[in-house]
């Protein structure tokens, strides 16, 4: 595996004979990471793989500064994973001036659920992801399931700014007990670690209280108090419609949203294609670290 810094590198480092497939990633990587990999060679022939922490996704009171940087055992990692280059750009090789043109995605879906608790979290990734994508130019591009909106929202940008790129959701790796693999969880102390387990198993017991036919309103409240009694801080827990994450409102739900992937060519069609597709949703603080997970699943029978 070649690793470059610079965009020039890059460029001139990439087999455009081959098909690209581009793993965008901040490091501190996980089994999870490397499924993407792993996806990424299953479907590509020259595979990129970028380590980037992006302060742009930041916000000032957030952990840029402490999130954890260990370039060494990624590059190692990706390396024995099959990765063909890493694009491990300093600051300044990829903001060499300060970035003043920035991608704003719709409030629709970026101020809502993560951008509502994260203001300017989804601009500072579609920023980062557009650039990225110029400089790549990946003819498919991999993306965790984990974090269900923003590859939802990367998602609508591909599709709304026309980019010749191909996007492929790959499942969440879970710890044996159920964790979702996060770089954040390292934060966590041990009893913590044990603890962390109860946010998806509080989505699993939401997503059954809806298929047992129980209000929204109420699975979230009731989601909420088990968490705080058992120490959490919550920002939220729901179950949002999986095709634009708009809430629940009755059993003949109809999507006005008007974001269309290119599957469907309008929310109509979505519906008919996904009908009845679910996703319970959660992020809360356990100790200082703030842990987000989903699950989707279906009402279908
Ligand atoms: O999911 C991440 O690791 C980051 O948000 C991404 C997509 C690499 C952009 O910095």
């Amino acid at each position: 595996m070649k690793t470059v810094r610079t965009i020039a590198e890059l460029r001139n480092s990439i087999d455009y004979g081959k098909k690209v497939g581009f793993v965008p990633t901040m490091g501190n990587l996980h089994a999870g990471h490397l499924d993407l990999i792993t996806e990424a060679k299953r479907q590509s022939s020259f595979v990129v793989a970028s380590v980037f922490v992006n302060r742009l996704q930041f916000a000032p009171n957030e952990d840029f500064d402490s999130y954890p940087r260990t370039f060494l055992e990624d590059a190692k990692k990706l390396e024995a994973a099959g990765c063909e280059l890493l694009f491990a750009p300093g600051e300044t090789d990829l903001y060499p001036v300060p970035q003043g043109f920035e991608v704003f995605p719709p409030d629709g879906l970026a101020s809502i659920l993560e951008g509502e608790f994260r203001p300017g979290f989804f601009k500072g990734v579609c920023t980062v992801v557009l650039k990225l994508f110029n400089c790549v130019k990946p003819d498919i591009a991999f993306f965790g399931r984990k974090d269900f909106q923003q590859a939802m929202i990367i998602e609508n940008m591909i599709q709304q700014l026309a980019l010749p790129i191909k996007m492929v959701k790959v499942p969440t790796r879970r710890e044996l007990d159920g964790l979702a693999m996060s770089s954040r969880n390292g934060y966590l102390s041990d009893a913590e670690r044990a603890e962390a387990v109860q946010l998806f198993l509080t989505l699993c017991q939401m997503r059954e209280s809806f298929k047992a036919g129980q209000s929204v309103a109420e699975i979230e409240v009731e989601a909420m108090h088990q968490l705080q009694a058992r120490g959490w801080k919550p920002d939220y827990l729901t179950i949002r419609n999986a095709w634009d994450l708009s809430p629940y409102v009755g059993s003949s739900q109809i999507t006005t949203e008007v974001f269309t992937p290119d599957k469907a060519a309008s929310s109509q069609e979505a519906l008919s294609a996904y009908p009845n597709q679910w996703v319970a949703l959660g992020a809360a603080r356990i100790g200082t670290t703030r842990l987000i997970d989903n699950l989707e699943f279906s009402l279908n029978p």
